[in-house]
């Protein structure tokens, strides 16, 4: 179908009913108890800080592995291993050498996609349809546990509001009612219907918390919020994660109201455990734990140590500091072993409900036959297609017709596999996916599609993660050289009848260690979008990128935009299906686009493009604090035929009314008036009052 659908919508405000999941059985608490009883009883005080110890699977700058560790019991889990046959032989040494022949849990970032690269999860969110992300996650879990993978750190369920901070990539956004639905939807895909379920991962919620609000959006930096903050925007998404029944959290780094969260007993204990009861357990990230001396908390890595035991941390993440010092910690009196077994009890407790002392290996044989279900890649193109925004179409440009002849495919990122596939890619494959450039001329077969990618784009200064990148760097193009990319690639768009300009942000200017001071698009590409628009043809502008960027000049210049964001594996064929009008680009953005990096923070503020998903919004006009003035409370992605109308039901109870009262100190929910809206999104101007009386 070529035209777009027209959409109609009636919206509602009534009850409506969830649907459970149908829960095989997993083994029930008294028996997971009981094994890990019998298996604690056993452990020497060095063997239960091992299961408290994660281990790096390579080692940076020639240091040892893992496998004398893990022979003696000093290591509970491994991370940044990525080969099927080494997690074998690894796991051989724990489960065959080890006294008590505790199996080992491997971890990795698989965060949006493990060999089938999903959208990344901000483009996942712009579809507002949970059920996408879920079955993204889904794939990603039968993808990674076919390699050998248990457990993936994801979801990352930071809210971020700040466009320079990179990792806004990796979250749903700006809106914690959005963050909620997508968190509980990845922990879904990620775990199945329970923790052990075949060809699933533990999940693992990420970063705890409000690391997404770093000082000026740099990476790294504090966050100072308060309370009220912390319960009604941050918290949201990670209180789902844990109703959804996530078996793991990993703290953040920084510093939250100058208690660094790997150390913070408020947030680990009172919060999480004792208000939300999370069973699971919690995780470091990378170095965490050392990096409290860093950080001014502790006076050295003992101290360090026996501060984010107590706070309420399982497991150090790679920093070998809990491994180091918990042994003369409980010596000395410091610690209590009890506080060591509890959080024993608790890795031991997720690795029986994983099943890995039943199934400790991977099947070697099994992983490519997996990786090649032609369903996965189809998941993934149907992902990035729902994830793509229109931003703006002037007199119809698109859809294009299909008996397109001459087209110019200009920009550095159009034929760019890496950056198609997006940021936390480092353990990716990235040959398989398809660049915009293939997506079209696999499109229009026959017809004249040139390509020039015009002046190359890099980072000013180098990501550490270029570092893992084996071979030699390319070196940096010359201004001669980039001068003469740049004549080229007008001369290429001087020649065609149509131009689609794939631009934006390369992979990794966006993720850990990647924010930026400036949302411009970055090196000459803004110079060479206003000289192809100078040249007066159709100019078609496909946005890719991990964040919003400073668009102002394209958005009153360029007839029609798309943003694709980084859209994985199949971006090129879902770009091209948007494009050429399969299928509607009906997501929304889930961030705001600030004309400029100065308005950051920013959220809620413009009118978005898009058709398709009918919001709810409420503002609570007055009570004992002053609440935001609209607060997203429901939302739900249809599809309608060109005519049709459906009516689209939203709950409106305490649960979306209530707040957390930072003058009060504790959740209300009070007699006041309320605007209600209804519409496409956050300028919704279909009203309603509401009251909620004593
Ligand atoms: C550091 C990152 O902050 C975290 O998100 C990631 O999961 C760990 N490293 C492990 O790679």
């Amino acid at each position: 179908m070529r035209a777009w659908k027209q959409t109609a919508l009636t919206l509602g405000l009534v009850a409506v009913s969830s649907v459970g999941l149908a829960q095989p059985a997993p083994p029930s608490d008294a028996q997971v108890k009981s094994r890990v009883d019998a298996l604690v009883a056993q452990m020497s005080l060095e063997e239960k800080v091992g299961q408290l110890t994660q281990a790096g699977g390579i080692s940076f700058g020639g240091g040892p592995g893992p496998e004398e560790a893990l022979r003696r019991g000093g290591a509970g889990s491994v991370l940044w291993v990525n080969d099927t046959k080494r997690f074998n032989e690894l796991q051989k040494i724990a489960v065959d050498e080890s006294r008590l022949r505790i199996p080992v849990l491997y971890g990795l970032d698989v965060i949006h996609g493990y060999r089938t690269i999903f959208p990344i999860p901000l483009a996942m969110a712009s579809s507002w349809d949970p059920s996408v992300h879920e079955r993204a996650a889904e794939v990603a879990a039968r993808e990674a546990r076919a390699a050998g993978i248990h457990w993936t750190f994801a979801p990352m369920l930071d809210i971020a509001r700040d466009a320079r901070w990179g990792r806004i990539a990796e979250g749903a956004g700006e809106d914690p009612y959005l963050g909620a639905a997508m968190a509980a939807a990845q922990v879904r895909g990620f775990q199945g219907p329970y923790l052990g379920a075949p060809d699933r991962l533990l999940a693992c919620a990420k970063h705890f918390a409000a690391y997404g609000a770093a000082d000026g959006g740099r990476y790294y930096d504090p966050v100072y919020v308060s309370e009220g903050q912390l319960r009604n925007v941050y918290f949201p998404p990670f209180a789902a994660a844990v109703k959804a029944g996530v078996g793991s959290f990993m703290s953040a780094y920084m510093d939250l109201n100058d208690v660094p969260a790997a150390a913070n007993p408020w947030l680990l204990r009172d919060v999480l455990r004792g208000e939300w009861g999370f069973s699971g357990f919690v995780v470091s990230d990378a170095i965490a734990v050392r990096n409290l001396v860093i950080q001014g908390l502790a006076r050295d890595g003992k101290d360090a140590a026996a501060r984010a035991l107590a706070a309420g941390l399982d497991m150090d993440m790679a920093s070998g500091t809990f491994a180091q010092n918990l042994v003369a910690l409980v010596k000395d009196g410091v610690l209590r072993e009890a506080q060591i077994d509890d959080a024993v009890r608790r890795i031991l407790a997720v690795k029986v409900r994983l099943g890995l002392f039943e199934q400790p290996y991977a099947d070697e044989a099994r992983a490519a036959a997996v990786f090649a279900d032609p369903e996965h890649r189809e998941a993934a193109r149907r992902a990035a297609q729902r994830s793509m925004v229109l931003l703006r179409n002037e007199n119809k440009l698109l859809p294009l017709p299909q008996s397109l002849t001459n087209v110019a495919v200009i920009g550095p990122l159009a034929d760019s596999k890496a950056d198609t596939e997006g940021s936390w890619m480092v353990f990716g494959h990235v040959p398989a996916a398809v660049t915009v450039l293939e997506g079209i001329r696999a499109r229009l077969r026959g017809a004249r599609v040139a390509h020039a990618p015009g002046p190359e784009i890099r980072r000013e200064v180098p990501s550490f993660f270029e570092d893992f990148i084996p071979g030699p760097k390319k070196p940096a193009q010359t201004k001669e050289q980039a001068e003469a990319a740049f004549q080229q690639a007008l001369e290429t768009a001087r020649g065609a009848g149509l131009v689609i300009a794939v631009m934006g942000e390369l992979a990794n200017m966006s993720g850990e260690a990647a924010s930026r001071s400036s949302l411009e698009l970055p090196g000459r590409q803004q110079e060479l979008l206003q000289a192809i628009v100078a040249l007066g043809k159709p100019v078609v502008l496909v946005l890719m990128g991990g964040r919003p960027l400073s668009i102002g000049w394209a958005a009153e210049n360029v007839p029609a935009i798309l943003e694709a964001w980084q859209p994985g594996t199949e971006g090129g064929h879902a770009v091209a299906d948007v494009l050429f009008g399969d299928v509607n680009p009906g997501g929304k953005l889930p961030v705001t686009f600030p004309r400029n990096a100065g308005h950051s923070p920013l959220y809620y503020t413009g009118p978005m493009a898009g058709d398709e998903v009918a919001q709810l919004y409420v503002h609570q006009k007055s009570g004992s604090d002053s609440r935001p003035s609209r607060e997203l409370k429901g939302f739900r992605r249809v599809s309608l035929k060109p005519g049709e109308t459906q009516t689209v039901a939203f709950p409106l109870g305490p649960e979306e009314l209530r707040y957390w009262s930072t003058s009060q100190r504790r959740w209300l929910q009070e007699a006041a008036a309320f605007d209600v809206w209804v519409g496409g999104d956050s300028t919704a101007a279909l009203h309603a009052d509401l009251s909620v009386v004593p």
